[in-house]
């Protein structure tokens, strides 16, 4: 009989992840402890922006014409305890309020909630992104509050938003970290698909599993820090950051990727991940191994103070009391309507805060915006943004952006000034069309 399949948590992760299972044949239940979510979710609608997750939850959810009927989605941990042979835990692990290491509430509630409905034999796998250390403690919880005989995996999840469904069916690799081969041999069954697709399956013991995920995303945040450090060199040599990268990236063994300089990175993911790693280096009284990501983080923050400082001297120099400041981009990046720890809105709220008359415009991510933003100002359009703005700011990358026409918003710009906070216009285009377009880390023409 196929596999029976829970996730519990139904964010970002836990949404594709369950819709991802049901593509692959298996029967899913989601659980989630927000029941306007559960009802959403029936209802074959995500309650966030993701490209082709919509669609891939049409194809399964129960009730929903022409669909599989294989995915289903319930609030009863009781359910969800009769119905998984394999149970998914996909919570989120956001940074604690004023610290740097991730609060664990969420993972530590879902287990505890978890393991009293766990009377059949049963894999519970986390995929949730913890410090070291959470597995060995989270498998002697179930052991010891579970009454049928389950046993836990670690199996991280390495999805990007924006590519979410792509990369959880065919993922760079899975890696799973487990203790008894009946564990690993049930995850090569969920996982084989991608697997023969050629996903590479890699098994390791619970520690090695955790510790993938967190160094996988200090190692792309130092690529980010590192070029955008060569870009306040360059900014300060004259050089040029963008043919830079292009130049170190034909070394394979740099590579292309991950080495586009601009106002640094965001989203829910790379900034916590990092400080919740430093902390736990910490606690592990190794804190001078991960020393040099304080630095990775702090060139990250630099480039927003750095893009706020561009800005003042781009309409005037000495404040922004009085100007008007057109904000292109909410989301951390495109594709995605998630503005958590947003390069843009940080940018834009600094701005704000010093007397700027900020207008904000985005594709998808307006309404996150709004509720985290309340002050700013927003705009419909990418026009109506920069209607009488004494400078343009171009800080998320969406593909709107680069097809924008430079003259028509040239006619309704109190100044044609464009600051390019991630290297992605055509400043050709905007330059014909008569304005001074400026990019990070690149020589003023
Ligand atoms: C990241 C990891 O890529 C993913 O593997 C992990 O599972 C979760 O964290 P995500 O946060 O969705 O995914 O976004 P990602 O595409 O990695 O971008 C992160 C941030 O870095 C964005 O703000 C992006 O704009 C920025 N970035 C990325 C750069 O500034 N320069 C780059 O070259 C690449």
């Amino acid at each position: 009989m196929a596999l029976k399949i829970t996730v519990i948590g139904t964010g970002y992760l836990g949404a594709t992840h369950a819709a991802a299972m049901a593509e692959l044949g298996f029967e899913v239940l989601g659980l989630d402890v927000v029941p306007e979510k559960i009802e959403m979710l029936s209802a074959g609608k995500v309650p966030m922006y993701e490209p082709g997750l919509e669609e891939l939850l049409a194809r399964h959810v129960t009730g929903i014409e022409g669909s599989s009927g294989r995915l289903r989605f319930t609030t009863s941990w009781e359910e969800i305890g009769e119905f998984g042979d394999v149970h998914f835990v996909c919570v989120n692990t956001p940074q604690k309020h004023g610290e740097y290491a991730c609060d664990m509430s969420y993972v530590d509630s879902a287990f505890e909630s978890l393991a009293p409905v766990l009377t059949r034999t049963a894999l519970v796998v986390g995929k949730s992104t913890v410090p070291v250390g959470s597995a060995e403690r989270l498998a002697a919880l179930l052991a010891e509050k579970a009454p049928g005989d389950v046993e836990l995996a670690w199996n991280p999840e390495f999805l990007r938003e924006g590519f979410a469904v792509q990369d959880t069916l065919h993922p760079d690799r899975v890696v799973v970290g487990v203790t008894s081969e009946r564990a690993e041999k049930l995850l090569r069954e969920v996982y084989a698909t991608p697997v023969e697709e050629g996903s590479p399956f890699v098994v390791t013991d619970y520690p090695t599993a955790e510790l993938v995920k967190t160094a996988a995303n200090s190692f792309l945040a130092t690529k980010i820090s590192f070029i955008n450090a060569m870009a306040e060199i360059c900014e300060a040599a004259d050089g040029d950051v963008v043919k830079l990268a292009e130049a170190i990236g034909h070394d394979e063994r740099i590579g292309k990727k991950f080495l586009r300089a601009g106002v640094g990175f965001g989203g829910g993911c790379l900034p916590k991940d990092i400080r919740a790693f430093m902390a736990r280096a910490g606690e592990l009284g190794v804190d001078q191994a991960l020393t040099f990501l304080r630095e990775v983080d702090s060139i990250n923050m630099r480039r927003r103070g750095h893009m706020v400082e561009l800005a003042r001297d781009a309409v005037g120099g000495d404040s922004f009391l009085g100007k008007r400041v057109a904000v292109l981009g909410a989301t951390f990046k495109p594709d995605s309507d998630d503005v958590r720890d947003s390069p843009a809105l940080n940018v834009a709220g600094q701005i704000h805060l010093q007397g700027g008359q900020v207008t904000v415009y985005d594709p998808k991510g307006m309404e996150n915006a709004r509720r985290l933003f309340p002050t700013l100002g927003y705009a419909e359009s990418a026009l109506d943004a920069v209607r009488g703005a004494d400078v343009v700011l171009h800080l998320t990358e969406w593909r709107e952006f680069r097809e924008l026409d430079p003259a028509a918003l040239g006619e309704v710009a109190s100044s044609r000034i464009v600051l390019d906070g991630r290297n992605a216009l055509d400043g050709g285009k905007w330059r014909e069309a008569g304005w001074t377009y400026r990019a990070m880390g690149r020589p003023r023409a």
